[in-house]
């Protein structure tokens, strides 16, 4: 089949090179000029695992091209794919301007019948208020569908969460729209869930906050463990063998965060309120992760006791392992925290110094690797369990520091092992 997918980012791109790999005919668009003349080149501008092999071996079998032009877009392909981005405005709603314009580009230059299908995180009722833009500037009064087509990929395993989904979410609201994506989607052989397009759209919302809720669960859990001396791997592996938890999403560290999670959350708390529902449970949820923050930094003052001159370490910046993304890292609210104390900021993350020297103040040291990063240093803390700092010579690093410190934000290191080096070591409900 011929596809077109508007919006080339994280979700975008995966979204067309992984359509690509099934054998369709896939048309990327995005606004962004750059972008494009990369991508054009073969220059992938974001990181995620085997993305880059992905999109060169189908351009070079010519399933995947890229432009500028929604317009081209709207023309290549019968089903259109919206997958802009959403971000959040002040009051915590999501801006949905880009995909408003997006719609009214299609409805200009519609040919024929075309099924439109939001594949962005949106609000429920996204889909009606596109089908009323649609139909406004549908002056030709062509025929079109809306549908809605929610993405369940995590970074950092995106790939394979499209080719292996649990899953696949298709709302609609005519025979047609489903006929035309299931055929599109049974290549995967997964369970596809057809319903309306509102269902769908809460379904991503709902599925987004369970699993922010579970983070935030076991991480008040991690809170308890610390103040009565249990050990949470272990109260983490007890609760998530029981098939009706499950282990997923039970891994406490310093707080949930990426471009997905916190939005998604204050999206759906808002729209809830509008509706006439106060969902405190997810304000609860949202409440203890802001506090987990400072959780972590009073372990770096149980640890190292006055901040101010201190030099501390900060390992991986991203919001979690094996991406580049630092939208809503927490390991960024961290380190602005420990700076406005006085502390002196040495950094070290294996795929996103670039984008974080654009963020952090001028003061953050920039490291070249986690060594350089902890050399001299009175405090290392891990804020992303990287798998290379998993594999770090904890011996070496303890000769390095000026304090042999270790708070382990994401509880990678054997506390026995690293105190029998001679650190003095604290993780996230386990010491
Ligand atoms: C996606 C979803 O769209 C978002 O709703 C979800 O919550 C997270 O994942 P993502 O792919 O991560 O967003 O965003 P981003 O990487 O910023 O990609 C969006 C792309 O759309 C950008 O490349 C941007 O240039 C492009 N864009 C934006 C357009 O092509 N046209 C526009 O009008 C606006
Ligand atoms: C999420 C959804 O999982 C995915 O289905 C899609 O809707 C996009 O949003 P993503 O944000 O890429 O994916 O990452 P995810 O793996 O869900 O992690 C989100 C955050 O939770 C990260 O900051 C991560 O560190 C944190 N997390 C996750 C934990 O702290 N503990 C866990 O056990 C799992």
């Amino acid at each position: 089949m011929r596809i077109s997918v508007i919006g080339s980012g994280y979700v975008g791109l995966v979204t067309g090179a992984c359509f690509a790999e099934l054998g369709n005919n896939v048309l990327c668009v995005d606004n962004n000029e750059l972008k494009i003349k990369s991508l054009k080149k073969g220059i992938v501008p974001i990181y995620e695992p085997g993305l880059k092999e992905l999109v060169t071996s189908n351009m070079k079998e010519k399933r995947l091209s890229f432009s500028t032009s929604v317009k081209e877009g709207v023309k290549f392909s019968e089903v259109i794919f919206i997958a802009v981005n959403t971000p959040p405005k002040s009051n915590g709603e999501a801006d949905l301007k880009f995909v408003e314009n997006v719609a009214r580009e299609v409805a200009v230059n519609m040919p024929s019948y075309r099924l439109i299908v939001e594949k962005s995180t949106v609000p429920v009722n996204t889909g009606e208020w596109i089908e009323r833009t649609v139909k406004m500037f549908n002056k030709r009064n062509i025929k079109f569908d809306v549908a809605s087509n929610p993405e369940f990929l995590r970074e950092g395993s995106a790939i394979n969460d499209f080719m292996h989904p649990d899953r696949i979410v298709i709302g609609v609201g005519s025979k047609k729209a489903e006929k035309i994506l299931t055929g599109l989607y049974e290549p995967l052989g997964a369970p596809i869930v057809v319903t309306g397009i509102k269902s769908a759209e809460l379904i991503k919302h709902a599925s987004n906050s369970y699993l922010a809720m579970k983070v935030s669960f076991i991480n008040a859990i991690s809170a308890i463990c610390d103040l009565m001396g249990a050990d949470i791997s272990c109260v983490s592996k007890g609760m998530g063998l029981d098939s009706r938890i499950g282990s997923d999403f039970l891994k406490a560290g310093i707080g949930f965060g990426g471009s997905c999670f916190p939005k998604d959350l204050s999206a759906f708390i808002r729209l809830s309120a509008r509706a006439g529902y106060d969902f405190n449970l997810l304000k609860e949820v949202q409440k203890i992760n802001e506090e987990q923050i400072s959780l972590v930094l009073k372990k770096v003052k149980d640890m190292v006791w006055n901040i101010e001159g201190k030099t501390i370490s900060v390992l991986g910046l991203s919001f979690k392992p094996d991406t580049d993304d630092i939208r809503n890292a927490p390991a960024f609210r961290l380190i602005s925290m420990l700076q406005s104390e006085g502390a002196r900021i040495k950094v070290y993350d294996p795929k996103c110094m670039e984008k974080s020297r654009k963020v952090l103040s001028k003061a953050t040291v920039f490291c070249k690797n986690a060594y350089a990063a902890v050399d001299g240093s009175d405090c290392m803390i891990v804020a992303t369990e990287w798998s290379e700092f998993k594999e770090l010579d904890l011996k070496r690093i303890k000769n390095m520091m000026r304090q042999a410190v270790i708070v382990d934000g994401r509880n990678i290191y054997d506390p026995q092992k690293t105190k029998k080096l001679g650190f003095k070591y604290v993780g996230i409900g386990r010491r």
